[in-house]
């Protein structure tokens, strides 16, 4: 435990073992900014303009209420169908600020890698690092991605990274499934305009937000399965396989996703 505030004779040291404590895993500005006195001059948090489809949502429910998730993931959806390319991808998704994760985060992050490579890797969300840099997979998790992908001979000149929710959930925990559901449509978009020959789920989220099955991770991993879209030519080979971040809490089960990546290797091989 720890107690609520610093007392005022705190070495230096102490005072970044008590932030520590208090869960800050992050420094944000010099200047501290007194939240709640802003929030009490601003009143209740601004409203976001509404989106045409949110307006017709009201209309039609004549509620004005605020608009269900399933309402504002066909706004996402809408304008994910409206990009023809990455870029456009990048700008909608920057542009984008229906879910909530965009009001905490600093940094949309889209990609990283190549894009024409024949392999895409999906992970989770963005950590601290990520959020900070706006580049998926550069913590200690990227590391740990990093070498898996170098044993199998790629590297991120080679292979193209992205994942499921590209902002960053506070203090990183897990993005909620409402999330989840409202940036769906960009990852199905991504994937679509990537086209890879063959996809690689890092962990249970992408797993089950992109093959709609429930089973953990231990159970998926290591099967090839169809990812399917009806704008694909055709459905795209996926490996499930463990996060990275589960591997350096769990080492054992490192055995396991070699066996996964030297999977990935064969095929990429077959394909040449
Ligand atoms: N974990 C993820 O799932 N994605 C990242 O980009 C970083 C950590």
């Amino acid at each position: 435990m720890f107690s609520a505030a610093p007392s005022a004779r705190l070495t230096s040291e102490q005072l970044l073992r008590w932030y520590v404590q208090a869960g800050v895993d992050e420094t944000v500005g010099e200047i501290p900014v007194n939240r709640y006195a802003s929030a009490q001059v601003a009143g209740a948090a601004k409203p976001r303009p509404a989106s045409p489809q949110q307006l017709a949502t009201s209309a039609t429910t004549g509620s004005g209420r605020q608009p269900t998730i399933a309402a504002e993931a066909t706004t996402s959806a809408h304008l994910a169908m409206e990009c023809h390319s990455l870029p456009e991808l990048r700008v909608a998704m920057e542009a984008y600020e229906g879910c909530g994760l965009k009001r905490t985060c600093q940094r949309t992050v889209f990609a990283d890698g190549n894009p024409a490579a024949s392999v895409m890797l999906i992970g989770e969300a963005p950590g601290a690092d990520e959020d900070r840099l706006g580049l998926p997979f550069v913590g200690a998790s990227g590391k740990l991605l990093d070498r898996m992908l170098a044993t199998i001979g790629l590297d991120r000149s080679s292979a193209y990274i992205t994942n499921v929710v590209p902002w960053r959930p506070p203090g990183n925990r897990k993005p909620e499934p409402t999330e989840v559901e409202l940036c769906l449509p960009f990852i199905e978009r991504h994937i679509e305009l990537v086209a890879p020959a063959i996809l690689v789920f890092l962990g249970g989220a992408p797993a089950s937000a992109l093959l709609a099955r429930q089973e953990a991770i231990s159970r998926l991993r290591g099967r090839w399965m169809d990812y399917s879209s009806s704008r694909l030519p055709r459905p795209v080979p996926a490996m499930p396989t463990y996060h990275p971040a589960y591997l350096l809490r769990t080492p054992l089960h490192k055995r396991d996703a070699w066996r996964d990546f030297l999977a990935v290797r064969k095929r990429l091989e077959s394909l040449r």
